[in-house]
């Protein structure tokens, strides 16, 4: 089915809540006949979706499939362009490495790559990120921003500042972020962000922005290294389901207000945003660089996303990779 009849057949249910939708009505929309907005109807059933189908009402949608299809996510969406191009696929190896393929080919800003399991999916550091099949959100968006690539680390500390808005939308959670990007919930993960580039001499051809949201995993899907330290929006709601294409539709909204806020006034709002999100600043902290581990206050983040750190001797460190720990 192509995308702009799918989209505007997907708005329409959207529109409508609960309501049927006539097949005439549906026709007129679309602007084709009733047999193939019948048609139409019986695609989308094959991707999963649930229709009713009532004589003289018409259709309404009353379930939506389980994997999170490109379909699912638009239905609603209304963005301009962030996740208005929707690569999907059910199994890949990590969303990052399409991303980059993509954006190579010249994907359009915004372009979203989304999966409903990744075999290898990538941390930072050289990491691995655990993605199970329909359980987690597993992303990548390409943004092609016109910033220095210094400035590109602001974009995965705006990206933070996104989803944690985003979870507190569709749940009651208070999320907080540690620096940089890891988001928590009573002090585990459930969100890790990685950002990469595509950039020349001092040019940014596209960042790649890989989000990885711990959703509906209940503690013994997690591997047993991961008790400790992971946790899921559904087991901190207790046990309760998360709507994973909603969610996607907020990150992806939140993302479009902060970036096109962030390329008309700089980062400064974005960084006063993450600040009041921030569990470390304010904190006494350990920071494990490469080159050894600094033990300070976290005083906050400069305009260029680093952390600035005041050590016993009140000497202030610019920290720009580490690993962070709470006292
Ligand atoms: C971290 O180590 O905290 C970052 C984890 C990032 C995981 C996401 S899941 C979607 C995207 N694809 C990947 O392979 N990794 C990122």
């Amino acid at each position: 089915m192509q995308s702009d009849v799918r989209k505007k057949l997907l708005d329409a249910f959207t529109d409508s809540k609960d309501e049927f939708l006539s097949g005439q009505y549906l026709a007129d929309l679309i602007g084709c006949s009733r047999t193939a907005v019948w048609k139409h109807i019986e695609e989308l059933r094959k991707e999963g979706f649930e229709l009713e189908a009532v004589r003289r009402k018409g259709y309404r949608i009353v379930k939506t499939p389980q994997n999170v299809s490109a379909d699912e996510i638009r239905l609603g969406l209304k963005t301009e362009f962030i996740g208005q191009n929707i690569h999907y696929e059910e199994t890949v190896i990590s969303t990052q490495k399409i991303a980059h393929r993509l954006s190579m080919e010249n994907a359009p800003e915004g372009t979203l790559v989304i999966a409903d399991e990744q075999l290898n999916g990538k941390g930072r550091l050289g990491r691995s990120w655990h993605s199970p099949k329909y359980t987690g959100v597993w992303m990548s968006i390409i943004l092609r921003p016109n910033i220095p690539i210094g400035k590109a680390p602001q974009l995965t500390l705006l990206t933070a500042v996104a989803v944690v808005q985003a979870i507190q939308e569709e749940t009651e959670l208070e999320p907080q972020i540690k620096w940089p990007n890891d988001i928590l919930l009573n002090g585990k993960k459930v969100t890790g962000i990685l950002t990469e580039l595509h950039a020349e001499a001092d040019k940014i051809h596209s960042v790649i922005i890989g989000i990885g949201i711990n959703v509906n995993q209940q503690q013994e899907d997690f591997p047993e290294e991961l008790h400790p330290v992971a946790t899921s929006l559904s087991i901190a709601s207790g046990g309760k389901k998360i709507n994973r294409a909603a969610l996607i539709r907020a990150v992806l909204t939140r993302m479009e207000k902060l970036y096109l806020l962030y390329l008309e006034k700089g980062f400064e709002p974005i960084r006063l945003l993450w600040e009041s999100y921030a569990l470390s600043i304010g904190k006494m902290i350990t920071a494990r660089t490469l080159t050894g581990s600094i033990y300070g206050k976290a005083l906050g983040i400069t305009e260029d996303g680093v952390l600035r750190l005041e050590d016993q001797n009140g000497k202030i460190h610019h920290v720009y990779s580490a690993d962070i720990e709470l006292d």
